[in-house]
């Protein structure tokens, strides 16, 4: 049966993906540490073909490509994929649900930055990304871990929390979003019951410089970061409160280096067979 995720298809399509598009560079570089871990993990031998699931810009399907990656790249955002294409003409970005998508040829590996944790039945699409490999291929991806660890987002997250309306009734953690694949149990669950083995949680974490000082890092946290719901839900004094709020709780956080914060991934690794 074909998996509906038409809600983030249109978040994806809307503000979201042109946002991201238009601060590729700077996510890009933001994001490199954390990258880097994920592809060393992947291990990709010269001529593999591999598939980026919801590789958005494309940074990654461009790194792999350069490792000597046979690549197509699947994304739901229309916005971010024309930002891909103009980026590399070696890879295939393909506009598609990864949930339902069936390749012409299996692949070697499957890999994900931050693009697994958005599909309505996980279980389901992991079935669907396992049945696309090849018997002796493997599954690599990055994920974030709680927002507990990730200090870089909850930090001004924290900080705007009481100017903001409470969402009710509560979301559940595991929602698709960025943080639905924090708990290593859940995801071993979705992991096996698709037919993966061997699977495996590296915890990674890296100081990620946000900002070369408070205000340029609340720039790009009101962008696409736990500040963006200010700049959408509240006005006036309101908005102006809850902004010096961010910027204070970012300011201790400043360095010779810019401000740095903590972040923390899993990078998960399994085999098909
Ligand atoms: C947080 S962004 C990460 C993008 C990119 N991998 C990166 O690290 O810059 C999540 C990406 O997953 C994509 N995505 C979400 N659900 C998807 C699905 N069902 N199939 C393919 N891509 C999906 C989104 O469009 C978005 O580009």
């Amino acid at each position: 049966m074909t998996q509906d995720n038409t809600d983030q298809v249109n978040y994806w399509n809307d503000r979201a993906g042109s946002t991201w598009a238009e601060l590729q560079d700077r996510l890009d570089t933001l994001l490199k540490p954390l990258s880097d871990a994920g592809l060393d993990a992947a291990n990709l031998e010269n001529g593999e073909r591999v598939l980026d699931v919801g590789c958005g810009c494309g940074d990654t399907s461009i790194a792999l490509n350069v490792k000597g990656g046979s690549v197509q790249g699947i994304d739901i955002s229309g916005p971010m994929l024309e930002r891909a294409r103009a980026r590399s003409s070696q890879v295939e970005f393909i506009l598609a649900d990864a949930a339902n998508f069936a390749p012409e040829q299996p692949y070697d590996l499957i890999f994900s930055r931050f693009g697994v944790m958005f599909f309505n039945d996980p279980t389901d699409a992991f079935s669907n990304l396992h049945s696309m490999l090849n018997i002796d291929g493997r599954l690599v991806f990055v994920c974030w871990q709680p927002p507990t660890e990730n200090p870089w987002m909850s930090v001004t997250g924290r900080a705007v929390a009481p100017f903001l309306p409470v969402i009710e009734p509560a979301p559940d953690p595991r929602d698709p979003g960025p943080f639905a694949f924090a708990d290593t149990n859940y995801v071993q669950t979705i992991l096996s019951d698709s037919g993966f083995k061997n699977i495996q949680f590296e915890s990674f974490t890296a100081a990620l410089r946000v900002g070369s000082n408070a205000e340029d890092a609340l720039k790009l946290q009101t962008r696409v970061g736990p500040a963006a719901r200010v700049m959408a839900e509240l006005k006036d004094d309101q908005r102006r409160q809850a902004l010096d709020a961010a910027r204070n709780a970012l300011a201790p956080y400043q360095s010779d280096n810019g401000v740095q914060l903590d972040a923390a991934v899993w990078v998960v690794s399994a085999t098909a067979s």
